[in-house]
């Protein structure tokens, strides 16, 4: 059993498709161990993605990660990493494969709908940035 940081982005909420995204994971083995919707602050959202601080697009992703509420998920499940990843499909919707959570409900490399940890150990992190032990269940 594994755990993965989910992150359902402002364009998907703004979007009214929180249900619709949920389902894939819950469709899909994954189960839903920990769930809140929040507002990043700017602070926060330049922590939680500090690894890409000095990539070109980085101030565009923490003004877009805090242009509005977001939902944010613990999976757990069998391979929930590659699980997670596989269902939400390519960085950039345009190469996103058909069916996949980016495909249908992304826009941009930007607005992408989805965030998910993309390692074991960047989840435990990105995990504990969230939530505590006793709000996973
Ligand atoms: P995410 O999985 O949240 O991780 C970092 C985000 O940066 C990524 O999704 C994209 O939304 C955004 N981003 C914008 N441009 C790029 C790029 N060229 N390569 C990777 N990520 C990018």
């Amino acid at each position: 059993m594994e755990q993965t940081l989910s992150i359902i982005k402002p364009d998907a909420v703004q979007k009214n498709v929180i249900g619709k995204i949920i389902e894939r994971f819950e469709s899909n083995g994954l189960r839903i161990a920990a769930i809140k919707k929040i507002w990043l602050s700017k602070a926060d959202a330049k922590k939680f993605y500090i690894i890409h601080k000095e990539r070109p697009f980085y101030n565009d992703l923490i003004n877009f990660m805090v242009s509005g509420p977001v939902v944010v998920m613990v999976l757990e499940g069998e391979n929930a990493v590659t699980k997670n990843r596989d269902l939400m499909g390519a960085t950039n919707p345009k190469e996103a494969k058909p069916g996949t959570i980016r495909a249908d409900f992304a826009d941009s490399i930007d607005a992408n709908a989805v965030h998910g940890s993309d390692s074991l150990e960047n989840a435990k992190t990105e995990i504990a940035f969230f939530f505590g032990k006793r709000a996973i269940f």
